[in-house]
């Protein structure tokens, strides 16, 4: 027995002192709870998609579409679920996704999930739209791994003074996400005409930024916050980007670079040009473009493309082991799970988040051991049939 699926043993154990887990172990139930327990406006920013949620839906359909097959006698008591991604050694595949505006779902946010990725060795990928700084972050992460995930602003210098503050405080991957240099049409947001960002919330890097702070005149304060904040609106993506500026991050950032939002085979074979180290099929979580292909769909044409090539990840629809194992059967070497951990940080806190973490390695390793599998490499396309 691997040390992942010990979890079971603590809670039916615990369940002897008639102590019961404080979070639902499906995982997929944590998002009504969370409604339960968050502000309108809290629940419709985490919950809420592009426009009518297809694509969202579509997410999660295209998992039930795939199904494993479970295969017996195969000695499975020898178990490793741990992987080296772009330098980063981890426990299980799964990092935690880039969510923005954390303390909107708990007051200590990002700190409080930095501290549970650490405690469980899953790497953090901490957004550029954080509600504390990166700085703040890396501190309460510690010896965690962390990765940094870019929101690319106009102003170059700018970008490269987050970049070298990244790098500062030991951030050691770079994600660029690409998908969302403007915010989509979201019918949950703005029917409660509610953006975090434009309340002072999601912005605490961008403040604490000696390029940006010098751009306003100064340091943030209460008379000049009003203007800070339309030079954030002014800066926060550039529509005008093209495969050609990569070259840029390139100069500026001398760990691996991987590229968030591809969906398309073509734009993954065009960041292998480009000499970016992976890539992340995403789409977001359906956030951004409504009516889109699903992002499982999109992953094995990408792994086929250049998963010889270059890291292929996943995100977008990930709610339980069984999800995880798909998406590795699919191509990626990794999944990046989001919103389970966001309403599990509602809910309890950073030992809701430990819950989350803890819940899906679990079920992650027993779904792979009770199909044969020992090993994510293990993990092919062989484990899946097509519904
Ligand atoms: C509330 C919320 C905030 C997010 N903020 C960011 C962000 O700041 N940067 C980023 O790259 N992705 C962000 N994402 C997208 C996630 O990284 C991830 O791609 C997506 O949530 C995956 O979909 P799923 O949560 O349905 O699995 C955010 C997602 C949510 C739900």
């Amino acid at each position: 027995m691997s040390a992942l699926a010990d979890f079971q043993n603590e809670i039916y154990l615990k369940g002897l002192g008639d102590v019961l887990p404080e979070l639902p172990t499906d995982l997929t139930r944590l998002e009504a709870l969370a409604e339960r327990r968050l502000s309108a406006q809290a629940f419709g920013y985490v919950a809420g998609s592009a426009g009518s949620e297809s694509t969202a839906r579509a997410n999660r359909t295209a998992f039930d579409r795939w199904r494993i097959v479970p295969r017996m006698l195969r000695d499975v008591s020898e178990r490793d679920l741990s992987v080296e991604i772009l330098g980063t050694p981890m426990p299980a595949p799964v990092l935690l996704a880039p969510i923005g505006v954390q303390s909107i779902f708990h007051p200590e946010g990002e700190l409080a999930v930095a501290r549970a990725a650490a405690a469980t060795g899953l790497p953090m990928v901490l957004s550029t739209a954080a509600s504390f700084t990166l700085e703040e972050v890396a501190e309460a992460n510690g010896a965690g791994p962390r990765w940094y995930q870019l929101y690319w602003p106009k102003d170059r210098d700018l970008a490269v003074s987050l970049l070298e503050r990244a790098k500062a405080a030991g951030y050691t991957a770079l994600v660029v996400t690409l998908d969302t240099f403007t915010l989509a049409w979201r019918p949950r947001d703005l029917d409660q005409a509610y953006l975090p960002f434009l309340r002072g919330i999601g912005v605490a890097n961008y403040f604490a930024d000696p390029v940006f702070q010098q751009a306003i005149g100064g340091p943030v304060t209460a008379a000049n916050r009003d203007m800070a904040l339309l030079h954030w609106v002014a800066n926060f993506g550039d529509p005008s980007l093209t495969w050609d500026d990569l070259a840029f991050l390139r100069e500026h950032w001398d760990g691996p670079i991987v590229l968030k939002g591809i969906q398309h085979p073509d734009d993954a074979r065009r960041a292998v040009d480009a000499g970016m180290d992976g890539v992340v099929v995403s789409n977001h979580g359906g956030r951004q473009v409504d009516g889109a292909i699903a992002s499982l769909d999109a992953l094995p044409p990408v792994a086929d493309a250049v998963g010889h090539q270059t890291t292929v990840l996943f995100d977008s629809g990930v709610r339980t082991g069984a999800d995880i194992a798909k998406a590795l059967a699919l191509g990626a070497k990794a999944v990046l799970v989001a919103r389970p951990y966001a309403y599990g940080l509602a809910l309890g806190g950073e030992a809701g988040v430990r819950h989350v973490l803890r819940c899906l390695q679990a079920d992650l390793e027993l779904t792979m051991a009770l199909a044969g599998l020992r090993t994510p490499a293990e993990v092919t396309l062989d484990a899946l049939v097509r519904d």
